[in-house]
């Protein structure tokens, strides 16, 4: 693929000049505006038009394209005429846009391992934002999903730091190639950590274990040239992340060297004054987050009064200002909206049939095969009727999943599906026209509808599954359970789901289970009923298209879990990288282990691993290793194998956990052939966090794990000597 040009360009001297003269021309007034972003919801209609054309907003969001035109214009009548940037959460696709290219989730894109995909992803995102006048994604989500009850575990690509830190920065190379579009690192930090799962909440962590597992994909991404970063709305150890100078300025704009700009989440100026109690006012509040290092608020209309007064006060010293606001004017330059050399791509590219053949083989590789007792690949001659069962068979809103023109930037549920969309009804309609399939959904998610309805469609469905050669039965979440406030106390399936997967298996033996969800769920009672079970995240426009394809082995399983499953509610945290237990197990009333690891996927190819083998036994804490397998596919269909190297300090003076994933590569292996994968690892990947905040790899044995499945492994042992 051609090596994209990742880091934002460095600006030239003539626009560095350029900018230091508009900072030394800005009024106050025009400063604070340049730092403060709007959208229609922020202000009373008449208020916002005002400030649309008196032009001096730095940045709107949830503008699409076809609005911009005012905006622009304002921006260009005003007296230095400097552009806004127009900010919008395409996050799996410019999908906020009707039309626009729906691709996988980032949880379903993570199942791909695939960093080539998710960077072609980001870039063909890019380029239909860009096409519709926008400049700016609200993406990537860097949170780490390990606690499954948070409702935004759907952005998140996994629980694995390394996983995150790897896709975060393809997909910021894919987003910022040639300038196309800033991208935004969010939300920062450990966001998703919060105690009890809950959103916005105060996550209870050290600088250490911040260092540990949250901060690497931050810094991976800065390391990407992320031109943006986003703060989040929770706090850490009591202090609201938005007024950390140590997070902010020390860490983040110091150590890490990041040279873009923060802007906060969602009026996070506010929060801190009407939710946190943090500032008595917006003066107060002003000063705290601009100190601590935030450029631009968003949708705090109140910060433009509290911002000057807290200049005028002597509490914000210019300086600090004049960073904020050359921090936004030099993104402003590198996406072209200083100078007039914004480029965009035609219009045509939104929805293009090149995205849509990209979409599809991402959403043939976000799809995990969990179970499979042989009854996949079905056989087309051997099925004479199929039952498709369930309440996400068809549901196309439940298929795309959050942040898409249903629900954003103003929910609205009586759209339209685009006209490409696939579910896995339609998908299996479309590859099995010669076949009877019956459809019926069996039972509904959390809609309220009478006991009598309920029962009817329960027996309806039943009656289609008695007579199928096969029910595929698609069960899972929907729109209403995923998204931000939306934390679940509870991961069992809603409503009647496990009791038609028990009453279908009853009176089929071929049920194939497919789960259409925003996150991992408690599937122990649907494994039972299940001769094969999928795990579909959502899927994107092409979800269903892609089921059907794998269920008739027109294509193969290459997707891998990021994230692990619980065997109940109550075992979360259930990530795989935690410490050994002291006792026996984890509670006296469930298993000690997952329902499935991170790590799991099954394939119709069958991979036989050999031994490893490491280059030396033996190294320095500064050198370098190799760690080579054998791997052959025994079976006689060609496949793709995502091979995972994980290790352990063996003894260490701090706790260590169970494994740690330290690099991970998709291999394809043709059938019947041999591939050697090797792996060149750094010694410094097997350090630890020291209180000092140094990686520190303290000499002894290391054990080497390589798995395609998160379960079994091949091992080796490495001694690192002083
Ligand atoms: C939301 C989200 C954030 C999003 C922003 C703009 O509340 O927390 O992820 O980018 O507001 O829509």
């Amino acid at each position: 693929m051609k090596k994209s040009n990742a880091k934002p360009a460095k600006i030239s001297p003539e626009l560095e000049k350029k900018i230091e003269e508009l900072i030394g021309k800005m009024t106050l007034n025009e400063k604070v505006n340049q730092m403060l972003q709007l959208s229609y919801h922020a202000l009373p209609a008449e208020e916002f038009n005002k400030k649309v054309e008196a032009g001096l907003q730095g940045s709107y969001l949830h503008v699409l394209g076809p609005e911009t035109g005012r905006y622009n214009d304002g921006a260009a009548s005003s007296r230095l005429g400097i552009m806004p940037m127009f900010g919008i959460d395409a996050v799996h696709g410019h999908a906020l846009l009707h039309g626009a290219t729906v691709f996988p989730s980032q949880l379903a894109m993570a199942c791909s391992f695939d960093e080539e995909l998710v960077e072609k992803i980001g870039l063909a995102t890019a380029k239909e934002v860009a096409a519709d006048g926008l400049d700016w994604v609200f993406s990537p989500v860097l949170c780490i999903g390990r606690d499954l009850r948070w409702g935004r575990v759907d952005e998140t690509f996994g629980e694995d730091t390394l996983v995150v830190s790897r896709l975060g920065a393809a997909i910021i190379r894919g987003y910022q190639t040639d300038g196309l579009v800033a991208a935004c690192a969010k939300h920062y930090l450990a966001y998703g950590e919060a105690t009890g799962g809950r959103d916005a909440y105060d996550t209870e962590i050290t600088e250490r274990k911040a260092r540990e597992s949250f901060l690497p994909p931050f810094r991976a991404v800065v390391d990407a040239g992320c031109m943006t970063f986003m703060t989040a709305y929770g706090s850490i150890d009591g202090i609201p992340v938005m007024i950390s100078r140590r997070y902010l300025r020390e860490i983040l704009k110091d150590e890490f060297g990041f040279d873009g700009f923060v802007v906060t989440d969602w009026a996070n100026f506010q929060a801190l004054v009407k939710r946190q109690y943090i500032a008595k006012d917006e003066t107060e509040a002003a000063k705290l987050g601009v100190l601590a290092g935030n450029d631009m608020s968003m949708n705090t209309p109140e910060f433009e009064r509290g911002c000057t007064e807290a200049v005028e006060r002597g509490d914000i010293p210019m300086e600090f200002i004049d960073d904020a606001v050359r921090r936004i004017l030099r993104v402003k330059a590198r996406l072209g909206l200083l100078d007039g050399t914004r480029k965009r791509p035609d219009r045509s590219v939104i929805g293009c049939a090149e995205h849509e053949k990209l979409n599809y083989r991402a959403a043939l590789e976000s799809c995990v095969l969990l179970e499979n007792n042989g009854i996949l690949p079905l056989d087309r001659k051997k099925l004479g009727k199929v039952a498709v069962i369930g309440p996400n068979a068809d549901d196309w809103r439940a298929q795309i999943g959050d942040w898409t023109f249903l629900s954003h930037p103003s929910p609205n549920p009586d759209a339209e599906p685009n006209d490409v969309n696939v579910t896995v009804l339609s998908g299996l309609r479309a590859a099995l026209p010669d076949t009877e399939i019956v459809y019926e959904p069996g039972c509904v998610i959390e809609k309220e509808i009478s006991d009598e309805e309920s029962d009817r469609m329960m027996h309806a469905a039943i009656a289609a599954a008695r007579d199928a050669d096969v029910v595929v039965l698609v069960l899972g979440d929907d729109l209403a359970e995923n998204g931000e406030t939306k934390d679940r106390s509870d991961l069992t399936l809603y409503g009647r789901q496990n009791e038609l997967a028990r009453r279908i298996s009853a009176v089929c033996q071929n049920v194939v289970t497919v789960m259409v969800t925003g996150k991992p769920l408690v599937l122990g009672e649907v494994k039972k009923c299940s001769a094969a079970l999928l795990q579909c995240f959502n899927g994107g426009d092409l979800g269903g298209k892609a089921v059907a394809a794998l269920l008739l082995g027109d294509e193969n399983f290459s997707g891998k879990l990021p994230i692990s499953f619980p065997y109940s509610t109550g075992t979360l945290p259930c990530y795989y990288n935690q410490y050994d237990y002291w006792h026996d197990g984890r509670y006296m009333d469930a298993p000690t282990t997952n329902l499935y690891y991170f790590g799991r996927g099954l394939s119709y190819s069958e991979f036989e691993y050999g031994d490893v083998k490491l280059s030396s036994d033996k190294i320095s804490a500064d050198g370098e290793f190799a760690v080579t397998v054998d791997i052959k596919n025994v079976s006689e269909r060609d496949g793709v194998e995502v091979v995972q190297l994980y290790f352990r300090d063996l003894v260490c003076s701090r706790l260590t956990p169970v494994r740690t994933l330290i690099d991970f590569a998709r291999v394809e292996i043709p059938a019947g052939e041999t591939k050697t994968v090797t792996f060149r690892v750094p010694a410094s990947s097997l350090g630890f966090v020291s209180e000092k905040y140094d990686n520190v790899v303290e000499p002894g044995d290391f054990r080497l794990f390589v798995s395609g499945d998160g379960e079994h492994f091949k091992t080796a042992t490495l001694t690192v000597t002083e």
